[in-house]
């Protein structure tokens, strides 16, 4: 058994952060998104994972060698991004003849794959998919399951008219004969190999498709609001840890790690985490924030937020439901002309 983790694509929903780096790599909780799929593999007992590289290959493989996996991991490029599909089409000499689960990089799920491999295994299925009831099927693929409900009929993307509320998460077990499916497949009319045609063309062809349904919470990390939002959920799970010495008031379930100095004017009010280096000044940190490494927040109230590391947050006020990337400053305007006075990059987003 492999693991294929996509962590190529262009990220365009996550612009201007994607701009210098590849989405799968913005932290939620300090964490890489990626890192979150390479655990759940590994936690399966899968110890032979392939990473599908895009543009910023480079970065990608940089950070995910910084830390010691108790995996083989081998980087795959797949040059331009142009679909699912497309990705296992490239990685098919490093999949050979091997059973696989394929893994979105930036999706999360809180209950790992051990349940959802071991009923693919078991069943004896071609392909297994993982669903979830969502309220809004209408914005996701959507499967229609058999009269038995034991699996799956039809595949549909983004239906008008819903045949179920199980929409389909980013994770998929495959045997190889998925490689023939994908081998049949036409571009889509976004130009892309759709991974939901290659599992149809199995079903089409008689093969057996089984699922299995999420029961935790499952996040696509595509779009800002989602990150923010994945951050609440790893956010909610977190135990107090505490490393530095401090004076500050420091209420509940709060994360601060190595080197970190803060004064004693400040309240922290969990479940938030505050990374290694960073300086806090007369300021409060509310629940559901993260701060990266080697950040400077002084004079102002952070909540509800995702801070990049190297940041400079010292503009007074308030900051709630942001997302902030790297080496970002925000400023106090104290000298004349009063006004607001900003260099920011393409597609940013201000609420001033
Ligand atoms: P998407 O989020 O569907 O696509 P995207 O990354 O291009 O994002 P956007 O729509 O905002 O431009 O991709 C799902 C996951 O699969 C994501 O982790 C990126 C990855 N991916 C690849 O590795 N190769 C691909 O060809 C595609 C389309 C996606």
């Amino acid at each position: 058994m492999k693991a294929l983790i996509l962590s190529g694509g262009h990220g365009t929903r996550l612009r201007p952060l994607t701009y210098s780096q590849q989405k799968q790599l913005i932290p939620v909780a300090n964490k890489p998104v990626l890192f979150y799929a390479i655990e759940d593999v590994i936690e399966a007992g899968i110890h032979d994972i392939g990473i599908i590289v895009g543009p910023n290959a480079e970065q990608v493989k940089k950070t995910v060698m910084s830390v010691d996996w108790d995996a083989n991991i081998e980087f795959i490029y797949q040059g331009d991004p142009l679909g699912l599909a497309h990705a296992i089409k490239v990685a098919k000499d490093y999949l050979g003849d091997d059973d696989f689960v394929m893994y979105l990089g930036d999706n999360i799920l809180r209950e790992g794959i051990v349940r959802h491999l071991e009923h693919f295994k078991k069943g004896n299925f071609d392909a297994s998919i993982l669903l979830c009831e969502v309220p809004n099927p209408q914005q996701f693929g959507v499967a229609e399951l058999s009269e038995d409900g034991k699996t799956i009929k039809r595949l549909v993307e983004k239906p008008k008219v819903p045949p179920s509320n199980l929409a389909l998460v980013g994770i998929y077990f495959f045997k190889p004969v998925i490689h023939e499916a994908v081998k049949h497949l036409k571009p889509s009319w976004r130009g892309e190999l759709e991974i939901t045609d290659a599992i149809q063309w199995l079903i089409d062809h008689g093969y057996k498709v089984g699922w299995t349904k999420v029961t935790g919470w499952w996040k696509d990390t595509g779009k800002p609001e989602d990150i923010l939002d994945a951050n609440r959920l790893i956010l909610d799970d977190i135990e107090r840890d505490i490393r530095i010495k401090t004076r500050a008031k420091i209420i509940g379930r709060v994360v601060i790690e190595e080197g970190t100095e803060i004064d004693e004017n400040t309240v922290i009010k969990g479940p938030a985490i505050i990374g290694k280096n960073c300086k806090i000044k007369n300021a409060y940190i509310g629940p559901y924030t993260s701060i990266g490494n080697n950040c400077i927040i002084e004079n102002t109230e952070i909540e509800d937020s995702v801070i990049l590391e190297g940041s400079e947050i010292r503009c007074g006020g308030r900051i709630v439901e942001s997302l902030i990337g790297r080496n970002v400053k925000i400023l106090e305007q104290n000298n004349h002309p009063i006004g607001r006075r900003l260099i920011i990059g393409d597609n940013s987003q201000l609420t001033l």
